[in-house]
């Protein structure tokens, strides 16, 4: 029967089998897919896995130091923090294509993790959180069946380059079974059942060129959304919430002050499997209260907005 318990013990005697003495190197984002996978390869084969976790610069608040408290500080997992803020803003300098600006992130991911990697000797093997969506995602990609609108960069590129071999011990499990055994590796409930978050982060929810302060006021907006979310009740209503930065300004009033600043757009999409999504319904009066909390929380934001539009014809991100 399939249990969590059951798969985990099936999958780590796999691992283990495969790995034998080798070293295996673990790109670690904080999502779900890379944080189950380290919570089972530290169960399978304990100090053969380091993990890598590169802080982009781009990631939601506090993000970075969460990762490292939960892995490295609760669960002993061996983990690498690469804090490579300055160097990813300093090649978006000038970037204002979505496209181009997943490039550049994607790229700058793989040097940085690369370097780390090159610091280490005698790893073999590298681990990743494919899960089986992802694996039928890419194979409609090569043969060009599947719609490829936005290059998601989680799958795939490394391994060729480097030349280790791959592992991916997600690689049958949908979704929710990789959150069972997420759960049922000890994994916090709040990481396992977190919404999804693109891999360029924040770089792709800053419209057009990213700078650091922008970075900093959308991270403050967000993180007062999805406070506010999981107070009400409704972040596990939602299959996706989030702010946007829009870098177009509008005029406002905050005390006697007259302002002239950047909109925050809110974002809450309920959909099954984020292909078509509707738009959550959210309460005014929650709404409302969010709208408050930023304006008056978050220096440099006097106006937010809330988007309808569902997919199709908007896609979930804004870029
Ligand atoms: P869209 O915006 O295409 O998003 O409706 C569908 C889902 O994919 C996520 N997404 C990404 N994930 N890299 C990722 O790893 C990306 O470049 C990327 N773009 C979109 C998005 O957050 C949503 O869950």
């Amino acid at each position: 029967a399939w249990t969590p318990s059951n798969i985990i013990a099936e999958s780590i005697a796999q691992v283990r089998t495969q790995i034998g003495d080798d070293q295996v190197l673990l790109g670690l984002s904080g999502g779900v897919d890379s944080s189950v996978v380290a919570a089972l390869l530290h169960k399978a084969i304990g100090a053969q896995l380091t993990c890598v976790f590169v802080d982009n610069g781009l990631l939601r608040l506090d993000e970075g130091d969460q990762v490292m408290r939960t892995f490295a500080r609760h669960m002993g997992v061996r983990v690498i923090r690469a804090d490579a803020e300055r160097r990813f803003l300093d090649r978006l300098r000038g970037v204002q294509d979505p496209e181009q600006k997943r490039k550049v992130i994607g790229n700058t991911f793989i040097d940085v993790f690369d370097e780390e990697a090159s610091r280490l000797s005698n790893i073999q093997w590298l681990a990743q959180g494919t899960i089986y969506p992802d694996v039928i995602e890419s194979a409609g990609a090569k043969t060009g069946k599947a719609k490829v609108i936005k290059s998601h960069h989680n799958v795939g590129g490394l391994p060729e380059e480097m030349n280790l071999k791959l592992l991916e011990p997600l690689r049958e499990l949908f979704k929710d079974e990789v959150r069972r055994i997420g759960i049922e590796l000890g994994l916090p409930s709040e990481m396992v059942q977190r919404h999804p978050f693109p891999g360029p982060g924040l770089g792709v929810r800053i419209l057009g060129e990213v700078d650091k302060a922008s970075a900093d006021t959308l991270r403050l907006a967000d993180h007062i959304f999805i406070e506010e979310l999981r107070r009400a009740g409704l972040y596990d209503q939602v299959s996706q919430a989030f702010a946007v930065f829009l870098p177009v300004r509008s005029v406002g009033v905050v005390g006697d002050d007259r302002q002239y600043e950047p909109v925050v757009a809110l974002r809450a999409v309920e959909t099954v499997d984020f292909m078509t999504a509707r738009w959550a319904h959210l309460p005014y009066d929650f709404l409302d209260t969010v709208c408050r909390r930023i304006v008056n929380e978050v220096k440099g934001v006097s106006r937010v907005v809330y988007d309808i539009t569902g997919k199709p014809p908007g896609t979930i991100e804004w870029e």
